[in-house]
């Protein structure tokens, strides 16, 4: 239970820009640790070094500083093609010219495993994998979502220690997206197999992994469960990147203990449980997601405000509310229980101090 498997200390990748002949810190001082059977997601905007930390891992890319260990073994010096890492990438990289069942076997062939035995391994991978009957088929001539089926498994049917995922869904339309995360995560929980997924869309992080990773500028911001990361995030950059319009408040700690801090915002007083990092006189930051807002009949909330924008969706209604000379984001669900505000109306806000995190300005 609970044993490190995958070990990254210290890590640093420096790239040498070709044309100006500067240094590129893609990923910088990089340490992290997976459990056996974990699926870790990176997460983080373009270039904040996933790829180049996923890619590391596998073995395509030196690593410039630091170790990476695997089951105990320093794997730094071991070429792709002899580490126990398979890397299943966003154009699957299939052989067109051969079929769904060729192109699951030919890791095995070039193994030089028995014809026996690999025609048992992939009749057992297509089962898993909802493709059975299908081995003939070219894989020209099958759909995104199956071609997608077929990487994975040729990945799978090699027995890796750990699978690296390289935004393998990001060809497919949304709704197939969706579909095969499902699938990936239902059979990686199957296998038990230790995962590293890279992805820039939360959602996608959120819904597959046992932890993530925020990544910006080669570094990482913060690690923790899906629920750690979106309701206590380390720092203003978590904070805005996981969510949607998060809306931050500015406050001052005016008394602090063990146990809770008083701050003050907009000139009112809230306790916080928690908090023993902030002293007296500390600027803060509450972070106030869009969800965590009720709005209320003027004079019932917290603070006063005034109705600037209804954006209908539906399933739920977002609203731009000006309070305090600040437009607040506010999402109200099931509109059609809760009815709807008009732009312009005068409304008030509350809130429940415990779903409200504090970090520092
Ligand atoms: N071969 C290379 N030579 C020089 N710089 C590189 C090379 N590969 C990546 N970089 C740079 O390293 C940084 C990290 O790149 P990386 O591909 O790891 O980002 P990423 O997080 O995967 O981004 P994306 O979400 O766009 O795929 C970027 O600034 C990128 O330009
Ligand atoms: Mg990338």
């Amino acid at each position: 239970m609970n044993q490190v498997y995958l070990e990254l200390r210290n890590v640093t990748k420096e790239f040498t820009s070709p044309f100006e002949e500067e240094r590129i810190v893609a990923v910088n001082k990089v340490d992290l640790k997976i459990n056996k059977g974990e699926m870790i997601t990176l997460l983080g905007p373009s270039g904040c070094g996933k790829t180049t930390t996923l890619r590391m891992i596998g073995g395509f890319e030196d690593v410039t500083e630091g170790e990476i260990y695997l089951d105990g073994v320093k794997i730094n010096d071991i070429p792709a093609n002899k580490r126990e890492t398979i890397m299943v990438f966003q154009s699957y990289a299939l052989f067109p010219h051969m079929n769904i069942y060729q192109n699951i076997s030919y890791g095995l062939e070039i193994k030089g495993l028995p014809k026996q035995e690999i025609k048992e391994k992939v009749r057992k991978i297509l089962e898993l994998i909802g493709l059975k009957g299908m081995e003939n088929r070219p894989v020209a001539q099958i759909s995104g979502g199956q071609q997608q089926r077929v990487a994975l498994a040729r990945a799978i049917v090699n027995e890796p220690k750990v699978l690296l995922f390289d935004e393998p869904l990001s060809n497919l339309d949304a709704k197939l997206r969706v579909k095969m995360r499902t699938e990936i995560r239902k059979l990686q929980k199957k296998l038990d197999i230790t995962s590293i997924y890279v992805t820039h869309d939360q959602e996608e992080a959120m819904s597959l992994s046992d932890k993530i990773v925020v990544m910006n500028l080669g570094r990482i911001e913060q690690l923790g469960t899906p629920e750690e990361i979106y309701a206590q995030p380390r720092n203003k950059f978590v904070a805005d990147f996981i969510g949607k319009q998060t809306n931050f408040l500015n406050g001052k700690v005016i008394e602090s203990s063990n146990s809770e801090v008083d701050v003050e915002v907009w000139n009112k007083m809230f306790t916080f449980k928690g908090f023993p990092e902030f002293s007296k006189g500390d600027e803060v930051m509450l972070v106030v997601r869009p969800e965590m807002i009720d709005l209320l009949p003027e004079s019932k909330g917290v603070f006063s405000g005034e109705v600037k924008l209804v954006t209908y969706l539906g399933l739920e209604v977002i609203y731009e509310v000006e309070s305090n000379k600040e437009n607040l984001t506010v999402q109200i669900s099931n509109p059609l229980k809760h009815g709807i505000h008009k732009e312009g109306e005068k409304v008030s806000l509350g809130f429940d101090t415990k779903n409200i995190y504090l970090i520092k300005t």
